[in-house]
């Protein structure tokens, strides 16, 4: 638990994080070690043990396995991929843009797809030989749902963890057997952390990650708190790169 004075972070609660004060329970802080910024703390609170549990948990990718990561460039993304990398995984990385591309390949993706510019199950395909990958993590949502499952093997596993794009619209539950009986899961970081061991165990190997530098958390964009109307606008254009800070 937390003691007065500790520098600490959570993810999640109660709404209310727009705010340069708070009280929130103490039983969701965790106290930041010593070598992690309060910036750096404050970008992979939320993303970072998102990519631990998908990663390590959802589905414990091995070394040597090649998976699709969609949003690569993203906040989670950008943490996701370094990690799969550092586990020895194949990682092919969704952007949007040539530019995102360059930032995705920087940060552990082995293959990127522009998805404005290619089919990404077809890449996909070629990339793996036809076999597919065993596990899609996508947080992408409505758009590229239905590909998604293109992209999978037989019997492998389609993470939708969510909805930058808009809702999955509902579909015929058949699908997952025509495409090769395939398993479907909508995770949320609040059930794999919903008690305090997995909650101090998830946050643990998020720090530990980014002290032994397997993971580099860059910030490259930070906003004064009363600037949070244009942080949506620019999240919605799809303008940032890895997390956004807002700074009180
Ligand atoms: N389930 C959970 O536990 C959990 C936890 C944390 C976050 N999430 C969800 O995961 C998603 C990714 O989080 P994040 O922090 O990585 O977000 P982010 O940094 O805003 O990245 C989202 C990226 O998705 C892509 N995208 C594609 N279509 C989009 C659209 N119509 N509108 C906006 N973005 C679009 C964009 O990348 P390109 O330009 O490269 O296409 C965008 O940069 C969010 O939906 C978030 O709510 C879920």
């Amino acid at each position: 638990m937390v003691k007065p004075g500790d520098r600490v972070a959570y993810a999640g609660g109660p709404p209310g994080s727009y705010s340069e004060a708070r009280l929130v329970p103490a039983h969701i802080l965790v106290p930041i070690p010593a070598g992690v910024d309060d910036t750096s703390a404050a970008a992979v609170m939320l993303k970072g043990m998102t990519a631990q549990y998908l990663i390590c948990r959802t589905y414990p990718v091995r070394a040597g396995e090649a998976v699709l990561f969609h949003a690569a460039a993203g906040g989670v993304g950008l943490i996701a991929c370094q990690w799969l990398k550092a586990l020895g995984a194949t990682v092919i990385g969704t952007v949007g843009s040539d530019a995102k591309a360059a930032v995705a390949c920087a940060h552990g993706c082995d293959h990127v797809i522009v998805s404005t510019k290619e089919g990404v199950a077809k890449r996909v395909k070629e990339i793996t030989g036809g076999a597919g990958v065993p596990v899609v993590y996508d947080s992408v949502g409505k758009d590229t749902f239905l590909s998604s499952l293109d992209c999978l093997r037989p019997l492998g596993l389609m993470v939708s963890f969510g909805n930058s794009s808009g809702k999955v619209t509902p579909f015929d539950l058949g699908i997952l057997a025509q495409k090769g009986s395939l398993y479907l899961t909508r995770p949320t970081l609040a059930t794999y952390t919903a008690t305090r061991a997995d909650l101090e165990a998830t946050a643990r190997d998020v720090f530990d990650v980014i002290r032994e530098g397997r993971v580099k958390v860059e910030v490259r964009h930070t906003y004064p708190l009363r600037e949070a109307a244009q942080v949506h606008r620019d999240l919605e254009g799809c303008k940032t790169v890895g997390s956004v800070v807002m700074l009180p």
